[in-house]
């Protein structure tokens, strides 16, 4: 039996127009898809692999966050996302992703108290705001600004000090809230709120959002759990757009705080982290449940570049875990509002008949993430251009994680990835008075 043939973890290729044969190893993860090991095909073969939008390709190793679309699982460092929104907190959460350990009360004390000494911005970053017009886009100002606390720490900032990574992750995870609120009140011509050391970071978040200086702000625990519930969903996810960005960015050692100002540009788009806002858009435009099958077809007519916003998913091809949790809050906060919000009839409505409709079965679109957590953020107040904010705030840490995870390998390199080349070859210079 010990002399059973060992039976090689490679995949051979075989090119057939030469007929040379390579042969590639494979590895395997703790969970998930094994991956081929391609980093030398390119000096073996001459050849280049082919994967637009990365549908096939495993970018980095990571142990933060995993996820399985099949069974629509998500873990952060092997904790389940119910598990963490039900019994964790979000600085907990930040705790996990940053060190891989849920914190003992100690730690957590600790982390706490670090994450709120850091809440205030710099008194000169008020005055980045004026050059922006009241209406701008929140996100557009988000992207500015926080970009611009590159400006504040760069020079004692030497990102292979873990002290010194350690400081800009508290700096970023403790000071984008802040932003976030001054970008709200910017917008709406109200003084901004300086952060309050005696709240969480929930009820801090909304009281910089909501408070005004001209009266005392009462915290609704219900709202500010459900707050730090959404932050908690939305605070890593594997190697999305946004994280992706925020790598390739950092890959070159550029400054963290203006990697993650990338990963805010990403994730602002309406495929990804401005879904939210596109949902709650997208129900207003449908209006009505009568008019729910007439979208469904546009959503699968290819000549119409409608689709059904919070549906659909590269990953999952189940119910997006997150989501279920997300309409469980959402109902609670509208009970605990009082509010009946016929958008969340008609979401209902809309998941009920798209769940049932044979296309969305065959090609197994799901609600995803963004598509409750609109009529939540509605139904406590925030404005729709407001929604990618919200996620962007939650998603820092989980940028900033996986920048942190990518620094500190040994084989750390600029993502430099290369192309298809179908574009004209050789050609002849043609002088002005020659050309037609
Ligand atoms: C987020 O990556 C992440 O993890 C992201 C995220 C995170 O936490 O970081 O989870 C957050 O971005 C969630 C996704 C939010 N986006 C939306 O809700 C926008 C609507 N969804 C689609 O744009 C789309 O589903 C994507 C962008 C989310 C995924 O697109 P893919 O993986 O490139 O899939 P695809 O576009 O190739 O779609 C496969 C098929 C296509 O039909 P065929 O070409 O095969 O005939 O499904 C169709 C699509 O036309 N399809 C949809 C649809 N989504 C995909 N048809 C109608 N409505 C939709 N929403």
């Amino acid at each position: 039996m010990g002399n059973a043939p060992q039976i090689k973890k490679t995949v051979t290729l075989t090119d057939n127009e030469t007929g040379k044969t390579y042969e590639f190893p494979i590895v395997d993860g703790s969970e998930g898809p094994r991956v081929i090991d391609i980093r030398k095909l390119y000096a073996e073969t001459g050849m280049f692999t082919y994967d637009p939008g990365f549908t096939s390709t495993a970018s980095c190793e990571s142990g933060l966050t995993y996820i399985d679309g099949d069974q629509g699982i998500l873990l952060h460092r092997g904790y389940s996302i119910k598990d963490l929104a039900e019994k964790s907190d979000f600085l907990e959460v930040c705790h996990l992703l940053l060190n891989g350990e849920l914190p003992n009360p100690a730690q957590k004390k600790e982390f706490n108290h670090l994450v709120t000494m850091h809440t205030m911005v710099h008194e000169q970053m008020q005055f980045f705001f004026r050059g922006f017009r009241r209406d701008s886009h929140p996100m557009a100002v988000m992207v500015g600004c926080v970009g611009a606390l590159s400006a504040f720490y760069h020079d004692s900032l030497n990102i292979d000090d873990p002290k010194q990574r350690e400081i800009a992750a508290f700096r970023l995870i403790a000071k984008v809230p802040t932003i976030a609120a001054m970008v709200y009140k910017y917008s709406i011509g109200q003084p901004f709120m300086y952060p309050r050391n005696d709240l969480s970071y929930a009820e801090n978040f909304l009281y910089m959002t909501f408070g005004v200086p001209s009266e005392p702000y009462k915290i609704n625990p219900i709202l500010a759990r459900a707050m730090d519930r959404i932050f908690i969903l939305h605070a890593d996810h594997e190697q999305n757009a946004s994280t992706s960005t925020v790598r390739l960015a950092g890959s070159s050692r550029a400054n963290p705080f203006a990697c993650i100002a990338s990963g805010i540009a990403s994730l602002w788009g309406p495929a990804h982290g401005g879904a939210n806002e596109a949902v709650l858009a997208m129900l207003n435009q449908i209006g009505d449940k009568s008019r729910i099958p007439e979208f469904i077809a546009r959503s699968k007519d290819k000549n119409d570049s409608f689709r059904l916003m919070g549906f659909g998913h590269r990953v999952y091809k189940n119910y997006d875990p997150r989501a279920q949790i997300m309409r469980d809050t959402c109902y609670e906060v509208l009970k605990e509002l009082n509010i009946k919000d016929p958008l969340l009839e008609l979401a209902m409505e809309l998941e009920k008949i798209a769940l049932s409709d044979p296309y969305f079965i065959e090609k197994k679109l799901y609600p995803n993430v963004d598509f409750y957590s609109g009529i939540i953020l509605k139904a406590m107040g925030f404005p729709t251009n407001m929604f990618t904010v919200l996620f962007a705030v939650a998603r820092t840490v989980g940028w900033i994680s996986q920048w942190n995870e990518m620094i500190q390998e040994s084989s750390q390199k600029i993502g430099r990835p290369r192309q298809l080349y179908t574009g004209p070859v050789n050609r002849e210079f043609i002088p002005m008075d020659k050309r037609k």
